[in-house]
C-alpha cells in the first residue's frame, strides 16, 4: 500500500480525533483549502453563528477568527468552543472598544446601536442587535423609521447600507485593512482585462470600488452569484482564501482576485497542524464572562431571528 502523504496523515487523524470528542469543524470561507476541505460546515459569518447555534456537537472546532469563535462561545455556553490559533484576530474588530460605543450612545441617547457582527463580545454587549455582511440591510430595515441608528463598526459597510435602505446612519471610523488594499485601479484593470466578466465585491469594500462591481455581497453570497451565472469569468473583490471553494464548486469558470495581495493575516495562521493540535490538545477554548455573555446574546439572538 503506498505510503500516505503528510496530509492526508493530518486529515486522517484529524477525523480520527473529530469522531471520538464528538466535535464539528466550522470553518469560515477564507480559511486555507486544506482546512476548507476537510471542515464539516464551510460558510459565511451568518452561516457559521446559525450552524452553531444549531448544532448538538461536544466541541465547536472555529476555523475563522476570534470573534467568530467568540460567538459561537456566546450562543454555546455549554459546548466548548476551540480557535486553533489565538492569533486570528480582526483588525477591524480592534479598532472599536467598548468605550466608544458607550460615549456614542452618550451622544445620541435614543439611537438604536446595531453591530457589525465583526466586533469583541464586550462591544456586542454595549449593543441592541447584531448583523453580518449578508443581513445588515434587513436588520436595519427591521427598526422603526423614526429611531435614530448607530452603526458600528465599519463605515463601508454602513455607507452600504445606507445606499441600499435609504437610512442615514451615525457611523464609526472603522474598516477591514484587509479589504482597503483592493483600489479602484484594481478593479478597473480587472475590468479592462477581463470586459465580460460579472465583478462581485464584498461590502467591506470602500464604496469606490463597490460602485465598480455588477453586485456587492457576503462571502457565501459570492459563492452563489458564481454559480447562478452564466458568464464563465468572475472578477472576485474580496479576500483570496475565497477562490479555493469558488474554483472547487466551479471548475468550468475562470475567478480573477481584483487585487492578489488581498490576504487576511488573521484568517492564514490556521492550518492543518493547529486544527489537529487544537483536538488533541483542546486548544484553545473561547470563553466569555457571563454577564457579557448575557448582554451580547440578546444581540445576536435579535439578529438570528431575522436570518438573512
Ligand atoms: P462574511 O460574513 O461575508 O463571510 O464576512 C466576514 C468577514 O470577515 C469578511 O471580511
Ligand atoms: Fe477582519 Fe478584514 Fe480579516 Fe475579515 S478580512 S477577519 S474583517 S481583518
Amino acid at each position: 500500500m503506498p505510503a500516505l502523504r503528510t496530509e492526508e496523515r493530518l486529515v486522517a487523524r484529524i477525523q480520527k480525533l473529530k469522531a471520538s470528542r464528538q466535535a464539528i469543524i466550522l470553518a469560515h470561507n477564507y480559511q486555507v483549502g486544506e482546512i476548507q476541505d476537510v471542515a464539516d460546515f464551510l460558510g459565511d459569518s451568518l452561516e457559521l453563528s446559525q450552524k452553531a447555534a444549531q448544532t448538538d456537537a461536544k466541541v465547536i472546532v472555529f476555523c475563522g477568527v476570534h470573534f467568530m469563535a467568540e460567538t459561537a462561545a456566546i450562543l454555546c455556553p455549554s459546548q466548548t468552543v476551540l480557535l486553533p490559533d489565538l492569533a486570528a484576530g480582526c483588525g477591524m474588530s480592534d479598532m472599536i472598544t467598548p468605550e466608544d460605543v458607550r460615549e456614542l450612545k452618550e451622544a445620541h441617547p435614543d439611537a438604536i446601536v446595531v453591530c457589525y457582527v465583526n466586533s469583541s463580545a464586550e462591544v456586542k454587549a454595549e449593543s441592541d442587535i447584531c448583523c453580518t455582511s449578508s443581513n445588515a440591510a434587513n436588520v436595519v430595515r427591521s427598526i422603526p423609521e423614526d429611531r435614530e441608528v448607530i452603526f458600528i463598526p465599519d463605515q463601508y459597510l454602513g455607507d452600504y447600507v445606507t445606499r441600499l435602505t435609504g437610512r442615514k446612519l451615525i457611523l464609526f471610523n472603522g474598516y477591514c485593512p484587509t479589504h482597503f488594499r483592493i483600489m479602484t485601479s484594481d478593479m478597473e484593470a480587472s475590468k479592462m482585462a477581463h470586459p465580460d466578466a460579472l465583478v462581485l465585491a464584498h461590502p467591506e469594500c470602500t464604496p469606490e470600488v463597490s460602485a465598480l462591481a455588477d453586485e456587492v455581497l457576503s462571502t457565501s453570497g459570492i459563492c452563489m452569484a458564481s454559480q447562478k451565472t452564466n458568464k464563465t469569468e468572475v472578477i472576485v473583490a474580496t479576500e483570496t482564501g475565497m477562490l479555493h471553494r469558488l474554483k472547487k464548486e466551479n471548475p468550468e469558470k475562470e475567478f480573477i482576485p481584483a487585487c492578489r495581495w488581498c490576504d487576511c493575516s488573521h484568517m492564514k495562521v490556521n492550518t492543518l497542524e493547529k486544527l489537529l493540535w487544537s483536538l488533541e490538545e483542546m486548544q484553545h477554548p473561547v470563553v466569555v464572562e457571563e454577564s457579557i455573555r448575557l448582554r451580547a446574546l440578546g444581540a445576536i439572538d435579535r439578529m438570528l431571528e431575522i436570518g438573512r
